[in-house]
């Protein structure tokens, strides 16, 4: 049988001179040396501080290089910047660090099909950008890839999920939960394009949590962190508090996942080595 096997590591966080999390991704590179799955897709937040810090990019392009079997990237907020600037990333999505991204990774969205699906990932970063040139050229470009991809299931990759609640919640007034999800006026662009061209999953990461469930006919998928969960215990969450990725398995007329890790990572709590700062 025509088979993806896909694997989506998310949020792994990567430091030149901060490993705090380094011995998680080691783990993962066995696993995936180990089960040699036919693709990685690493969705965003590759690395640990600074969208400005070229070592920081270089140290995970050098670690996820490493991985024997092919990768497609995409960004999150700590590798350009984010489209809400908070306390969480204090640093706006812009041109350069979209390039520094590009130039280390070489991607920040693509498109193929395979198993009887059509694949495309974005730059959740660019969403709700305040009218920058280049997130323009990304919905026409989206526009157009998921006319073509059309007539097959799709499945949608990003960083930030669409929404916490609701498609119709509104922005958030608190920055850290306006910044945890996509802005209202894009969520509703991008939902009506993926009612109109067939999309059936949402994958994403950014929030350290894991959490499935389906809405009219599409399933959104929240991927822990391969590196570490966020926040007290005492926060309110939306997905469970665990570390890990998924394996998901894609055939003609459906998909299997399974979310991996919790059992032989380490369920690294940020929040304590950044008391009073945590960042996600
Ligand atoms: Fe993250
Ligand atoms: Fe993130």
């Amino acid at each position: 049988m025509d088979e993806l096997r896909l694997v989506q590591v998310a949020d792994l966080h990567l430091g030149a001179r901060q490993e705090h999390h380094l011995d998680n991704w080691l783990k993962v590179s066995d696993w995936i040396v180990r089960e040699r799955p036919d693709l990685v897709v690493v969705n965003g937040d590759l690395i640990m501080g600074d969208p400005d810090n070229d070592a920081d990019h270089a140290f995970a392009r050098s670690r996820i290089e490493q991985l024997p079997v092919p990768c497609r990237y995409l960004p999150g907020n700590h590798d350009i910047g984010d489209n809400v600037v908070s306390g969480k990333m204090a640093k706006r999505v812009n041109d350069a660090r979209r390039e520094r991204f590009l130039k280390h990774f070489g991607e920040e969205r693509w498109a193929f099909a395979k198993a009887g699906w059509g694949f495309v990932g974005i730059n959740s970063q660019l969403l709700g950008s305040d009218g920058q040139p280049a997130e323009d050229e990304q919905w026409t470009w989206l526009e157009r890839t998921l006319r073509e991809q059309e007539g097959q299931p799709i499945a949608l990759f990003l960083h930030k999920p669409l929404f916490l609640d609701h498609p119709s919640e509104p922005d958030h007034e608190d920055p850290t939960l306006r910044q945890s999800c996509i802005d209202s006026v894009s969520r509703t662009r991008l939902l009506d394009l993926c009612r109109r061209h067939g999309v059936r999953l949402v994958s994403t990461g950014h929030k350290h949590q894991t959490r499935s469930f389906s809405l009219d006919g599409i399933y959104y998928l929240w991927a822990p962190s391969t590196a570490c969960v966020n926040s007290p215990p005492t926060t309110l969450h939306w997905g469970t508090r665990e570390v890990g990725f998924i394996d998901y398995r894609f055939r003609r007329g459906g998909f299997d996942h399974r979310i991996v890790g919790a059992d032989f990572l380490f369920r690294h709590e940020n929040y304590i080595r950044k008391y009073g700062s945590a960042s996600e």
